[in-house]
């Protein structure tokens, strides 16, 4: 499925299609390059969910955790790991329990297409805008027919 993405107001209203279905144990896979989108998204899921305060991106802390939210959520940013193994190091399975996780750059963390759970986001600039190729594990192909 590809979805156009032209303005700020489409990247919010996707992210709360998004958040409406999310689960716990689910992953959000956003790939893309530098600038297109990945944050936004991220952003728009998480207020979508409820949450009012500030979302730094995690590009230096990695992970940041929003556990008052339901589902709780781990927004990651897996952009400056270097090897997959990491992962591990960072702890993200205790984080994940119970949890949905957001994950930028999904692929330096080995990635997650092979999760039920996981749907995956890839953006693009597309003029002005975004778009979005969107494929979905078997758990999200049910939930967003
Ligand atoms: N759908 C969109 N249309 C236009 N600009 C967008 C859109 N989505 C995001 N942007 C802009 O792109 C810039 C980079 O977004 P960001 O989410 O930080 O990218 P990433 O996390 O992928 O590096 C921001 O200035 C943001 O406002
Ligand atoms: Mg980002």
């Amino acid at each position: 499925m590809t979805l156009n993405l032209p303005d700020l107001a489409a990247m919010e209203a996707f992210g709360a299609r998004i958040a409406s279905r999310l689960l716990p144990g689910d992953v959000v896979a956003l790939s893309g390059g530098l600038g297109t989108g990945k944050t936004t998204l991220s952003r728009a899921i998480l207020r979508a969910l409820g949450h009012e305060g500030e979302v730094p991106s995690p590009t230096f802390t990695i992970l940041e955790t929003y556990d008052h939210l339901n589902p709780p959520v781990v927004h990651a940013d897996f952009y400056r790991l270097e090897d997959p193994s990491e992962v591990e190091q960072l702890g993200l399975d205790h984080y994940r329990d119970g949890a949905a996780l957001l994950a930028e750059w999904p692929e330096n963390a080995g990635g997650f297409d092979s999760e039920a759970a996981c749907i995956s986001i890839h953006l693009e600039t597309a003029n002005e805008g975004r778009k979005a190729v969107v494929t979905g594990g078997a758990d999200w192909l049910e939930r967003m027919p």
